[in-house]
């Protein structure tokens, strides 16, 4: 992936006031409550009967915690994206059976709850910086699948 440098400004100066805690429980709960048959990855994270259990469950919250940090080091490491995620990717298609389908569901949920953060910064222009980094960590989570 190529990237401008005023899609770097987009990607990294948003990032550095992100929460990773609220935004990436916040997330992963979205995507539970959106898409629920990704509820299935989840059995042992307890109440997921619906979405105020979802929102409110700890396991969701720390788990999202976990994934928005490791989202993190794609930021970290724009230019090597794919090797960043070459382990992660083996550990989801070997160990945890995630269809890669689902990594372009929470991209798109994160989106989500990045414009609903923030709001008037997060402009088009800024919004597509961000959907094409979605798309490479997508793309680099899902090229450890055989
Ligand atoms: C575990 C990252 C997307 C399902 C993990 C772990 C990380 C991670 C860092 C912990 C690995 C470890 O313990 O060594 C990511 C990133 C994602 C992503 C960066 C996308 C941006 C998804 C999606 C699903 C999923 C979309 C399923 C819908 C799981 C499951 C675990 C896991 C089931 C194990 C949870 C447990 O501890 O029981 N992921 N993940 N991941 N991930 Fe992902």
């Amino acid at each position: 992936v190529h990237w401008t440098a005023e899609e770097k400004q987009f990607i990294t100066g948003l990032w550095g006031k992100v929460n990773v805690e609220e935004c990436g429980g916040e997330a992963l709960a979205r995507l539970l409550i959106v898409y629920p048959w990704t509820q299935r990855f989840f059995s042992t994270f307890g109440n997921l009967s619906n979405a105020e259990a979802i929102l409110h469950n700890p396991h969701v919250r720390a788990h999202g915690k976990k994934v928005l940090t490791s989202f993190g080091e794609a930021v970290k490491n724009l230019d090597h994206i794919k090797q960043t995620f070459a382990t992660l990717s083996k550990l989801h298609c070997e160990k945890l059976h995630v269809d890669p389908e689902n990594f372009k569901l929470l991209g798109n949920v994160l989106i989500i709850v990045m414009a609903s953060h923030f709001t008037k910064e997060f402009t088009p222009a800024c919004q597509a910086a961000w959907q094409k980094l979605v798309s490479a960590v997508a793309h680099a989570l899902a090229l450890g699948y055989h």
